[in-house]
C-alpha cells in the first residue's frame, strides 16, 4: 500500500518524514505507527545521515495518537497498539543517524511522545506541548511516562503527566522539552543547518556518541562510564579519527569518510 500518513523525501542526504493526517492534526493510528517504522526501516538501511520529523499543516506536529481509534479498543487491543508506539520509537530512538523533531504545531499526547524519542527537538512559536491523557482516564502508551521523566526530571515530568496541562514553546523551552524557539517560517532551515552542522562531523563519532548516551542512560554509573571507555577507544580504530586529529595538528578542515 502506497505510503500517505507519514510522507518521506531525502534531500542533501537529510531525511524528512512528513506526519500527514492534517484533518485530524496528524493523530497516530496503528497505519502511521506502521508507516512511520517503514520510513524509520529506510534510515536504517541507509536511506539518509539524519532524520527530521514534522507534521503537515499549519497547526500540528501530532496531536496525540489516534482517540477515535482508541476510543473502542479492549485492553489486549490496547497493549498491542502501544507495543506498536513502543517498537517504533524505540527504532527510531536507536538509529545511528542523528534524529530532530521539527515541531511546527500541537505536540500532544503521541506526538510530545514522539519529539521525546527524537535527540534533539526545535520548535516554531505556534508548538505546544503536553501530555494530556489523563484528560481522557488514560496515561500515555508510548513512551511518555519514561522518557518524560528521563529528559526533564521526575517532579517536573510528573506536573506535565498529572495535571495534563499543554505548554506553549516558550514554557516547554524552560522545561527543557524544546532546544529553541523559532518564528515558523525559520523552523525547518534552522533544522537544517543544524543537522549540516552535525553531518560535517564524524559520522562514527556522532553515532558513538548516540548510543552511549542512549544506552548509558539506563545504566548505573560504573558500567555506563565503562561503556564510555569502550566507544573512546573503539573510535580509534577508525580511519576517521586518525584523520580528525590529525587535521587538527595540520590545522586544515577534516575529511571524514565514516570509516
Ligand atoms: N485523535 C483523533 N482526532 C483528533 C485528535 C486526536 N488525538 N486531535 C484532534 N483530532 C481531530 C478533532 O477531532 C477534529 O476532528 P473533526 O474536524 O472531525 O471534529 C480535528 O482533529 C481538529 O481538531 P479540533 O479539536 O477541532 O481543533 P482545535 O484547534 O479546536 O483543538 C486540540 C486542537 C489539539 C487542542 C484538540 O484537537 C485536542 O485536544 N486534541 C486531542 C489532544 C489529546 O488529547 N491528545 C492525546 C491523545 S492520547
Amino acid at each position: 500500500m502506497a505510503r500517505e500518513n507519514v510522507l518521506f523525501q531525502v534531500e542533501e542526504e537529510i531525511g524528512l518524514a512528513t506526519f500527514n493526517r492534517p484533518a485530524v492534526l496528524n493523530a497516530l493510528d496503528a497505519r502511521t505507527l506502521d508507516e512511520l517504522a517503514e520510513v524509520v526501516g529506510e534510515v536504517e538501511r541507509g536511506a539518509a545521515r539524519a532524520l527530521i520529523l514534522t507534521g503537515a499543516g499549519e497547526k500540528a506536529f501530532v496531536a496525540g495518537a489516534d482517540i477515535a481509534g482508541m476510543a473502542g479498543m479492549s485492553p489486549t487491543e490496547a497493549r498491542r497498539f502501544a507495543e506498536r508506539g513502543h517498537a517504533v520509537l524505540e527504532r527510531l530512538e536507536r538509529l545511528p543517524v542523528p534524529t530532530v523533531a521539527a515541531v511546527n504545531g500541537y505536540a500532544l499526547g503521541g506526538g510530545c511522545e514522539v519529539a521525546l524519542a527524537c535527540d534533539l527537538v526545535y520548535a516554531s512559536e505556534k508548538a505546544r506541548f503536553g501530555q494530556p491523557e489523563v484528560n481522557l482516564g488514560i496515561v500515555p502508551g508510548f513512551g511518555g511516562t519514561q522518557r518524560l521523566p528521563r529528559r526533564v526530571g521526575a517532579m517536573r515530568a510528573l506536573e506535565i503527566l498529572l495535571t495534563g496541562d499543554s505548554y506553549d514553546a516558550a514554557r516547554a523551552r524552560e522545561l527543557g522539552l524544546v532546544l529553541e524557539v523559532l518564528p515558523p517560517e525559520r523552523l525547518l532551515p534552522h533544522v537544517r543547518q543544524q543537522v549540516k552542522k552535525i553531518l560535517a562531523r564524524g559520522p562514527l563519532a556522532i553515532a558513538q556518541a548516540k548510543r552511549l548516551v542512549h544506552a548509558g542512560a539506563g545504566m548505573s554509573l560504573g558500567p555506563a562510564s565503562e561503556l564510555e571507555r569502550q566507544g573512546f577507544a573503539a573510535l580509534f580504530a577508525t580511519e576517521d579519527a586518525r584523520e580528525g586529529m590529525r587535521a587538527f595538528l595540520e590545522k586544515r578542515p577534516a575529511r571524514f569518510k565514516g570509516a
